[in-house]
């Protein structure tokens, strides 16, 4: 079976800096044929504050004529602890109410696929706890199957036992009860988004996959830390047979390489937080 991961899109009807994009990637999806897309998040532009966003985008992927799944980003439904646009109930309702559950499971051959909403982390909301027992509940119930999760923020930059990197990877404590997990039920694979960067490495037995963006990279103005990885555009192939998962992280043609620090005043303008 086929899998595409696309992540972070950034796409918006009001503000079309990235929307040239989408027809190439959407054309070269056709082309290869996949069972299932995942959409890793910040599938908008800003989803979070602007509802048309999502409407807008969610019709863009139902265009796919693929059956697809997503999980949320920062930009989709804020971000936990966030100054001007923390998530919050209504922003996750309506992500749900065009996107659907922001946590699902996907059995595959002999695998489960397990996408959750890394935006609850550390929220300290009702909603992060009930996550957790859902976690564990579809972990263990996953027999043997292997598991692979999807999440739009990464677990950690270069190691695991890193301080708080801030805006760009799981917190520290929300992190050291993931990987708790991943190590009591041996996840083979954690596949995220966020970084707009493209990365494949194993640690302790798990496979880790930065999915690149297919809208923008991010270059030396937006101050990012320094982090592994390639600063390109693409998607990722999944061929999964049985027990086995291969991932290539893959260029896709036609895509116009565009800088978030060209235009990120007009995108993201900095707003005082309230
Ligand atoms: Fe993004
Ligand atoms: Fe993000």
């Amino acid at each position: 079976m086929r899998i595409i991961q696309i992540s972070d899109t950034h796409l918006s009807p009001g503000k079309a800096h990235f929307a040239d994009n989408w027809a190439p990637l959407a054309g070269w999806i056709a082309e290869q044929r996949p069972q299932l897309v995942i959409h890793t998040g910040d599938v908008t532009v800003d989803g979070a504050d602007v509802e048309e966003d999502l409407g807008y985008t969610v019709g863009l992927m139902r265009g796919l004529g693929v059956r697809f799944r997503a999980v949320p980003g920062n930009h989709d439904v804020g971000d936990a602890g966030h100054g001007r646009q923390p998530l919050t109930e209504d922003r996750l309702q309506r992500w749900r109410a065009h996107f659907g559950p922001d946590r699902w499971v996907e059995d595959v051959e002999d695998c489960r696929l397990i996408g959750f909403d890394a935006m609850l982390l550390g929220s300290g909301e009702h909603k992060e706890t009930q996550q957790a027992e859902w976690l564990e509940a579809v972990m263990h119930d996953a027999g043997d199957r292997r598991i692979a999760w999807f999440l739009h923020r990464p677990l950690f930059l270069d190691n695991p036992d890193e301080g708080d990197t801030g805006y760009w990877s799981v917190k520290p404590q929300p992190r050291a009860g993931l990987l708790n997990l991943t190590r009591r039920h041996s996840v083979a694979l954690v596949a995220s988004g966020h970084l707009h960067r493209a990365h494949d490495f194993v640690r302790d037995g798990t496979r880790y996959i930065w999915a690149p963006s297919s809208a923008f990279l991010v270059g030396p103005r937006m101050k990012a830390p320094p982090m592994p990885g390639e600063n390109r555009l693409g998607a990722v192939v999944y061929e999964i047979a049985g027990r086995r998962i291969e991932a290539d992280i893959v260029s896709v043609p036609g895509l116009s390489r565009h800088w978030i620090d060209d235009v990120a005043e007009e995108v993201y303008p900095s707003r005082p937080a309230k």
